[in-house]
């Protein structure tokens, strides 16, 4: 007999990995912070296993998911042989790697990322400076978190003097592609993805509401 609900997919999970056994503390203590929920925390011999979801309400779910694990061992071991070919991080690197390099400097959703929408601007700010703060004093952050930060170009009276008035947003000249939202991104070595494994970029986004045009439904260029 068929089925008459209407069905409905949803985002499951993303598999995040950290770099070696000793920043799975410190990568997990960041989803802590963003706000993600650890539910689970299996140890394991190469670096403990995570399950965070990105709000408690996916705690018993299926979807809302982020696995958090080392890399595995025959990833690791591709991504040094990548590095040592292209002469990574000796004066002779092959130029590529600064290429990519630059382009994600100037934008962070150049390459593979993965954002999380939150519903709350306040929240939104709230997050960004504990992120902000944890990169300025803490010690075992410093130097790990780059924190940049999209607003959308001018033009809605209301939003505009929100976000002039913000804690973080105010005095931002970067734009999104899009109207009506925010973006903060938070690229951090704690984290390995791209095809050296060097670092990885999350996402924390924000749509003001009543907007059918925004960051998310409509890329603007
Ligand atoms: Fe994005």
């Amino acid at each position: 007999m068929e089925d008459a609900r209407p069905q409905m997919r949803t985002m499951g999970h993303v598999a995040l990995h950290y770099p070696g056994k000793e920043a799975g503390p410190l990568a997990a203590r960041l989803l802590n912070v963003i706000g993600f929920v650890e539910t689970q925390k299996l140890p394991l011999p190469d670096g403990d296993f995570y399950r965070f979801v990105v709000d408690e309400r996916h705690s018993k779910r299926g979807d809302g998911i982020i696995y958090l694990s080392t890399v595995p061992a025959a990833q690791a071991a591709l991504i040094a042989a990548a590095r040592e070919a292209l002469g990574h991080g000796t004066p002779q690197a092959h130029p590529a790697i600064a290429g990519l390099r630059a382009a994600l400097d100037g934008d962070p959703e150049y390459s593979f990322h993965v954002g999380a929408l939150l519903d709350s601007l306040e929240e939104l700010e709230r997050v960004t400076l504990a992120l902000q703060a944890l990169e300025d004093s803490d010690p075992a952050f410093k130097g790990r978190l780059s924190i940049i930060v999209n607003r959308p170009r001018p033009g809605d009276a209301d939003i505009d003097a929100r976000l002039d008035a913000s804690p973080v947003f105010g005095g931002v000249t970067r734009f999104a592609y899009g109207r009506n939202g925010v973006q903060v991104f938070v690229e951090t070595d704690l984290l390995s993805s791209g095809p050296l494994g060097e670092s990885m970029v999350l996402e924390l986004d924000y749509v003001f509401p009543g907007k059918d045009s925004h960051i998310l439904s409509v890329v603007e260029l």
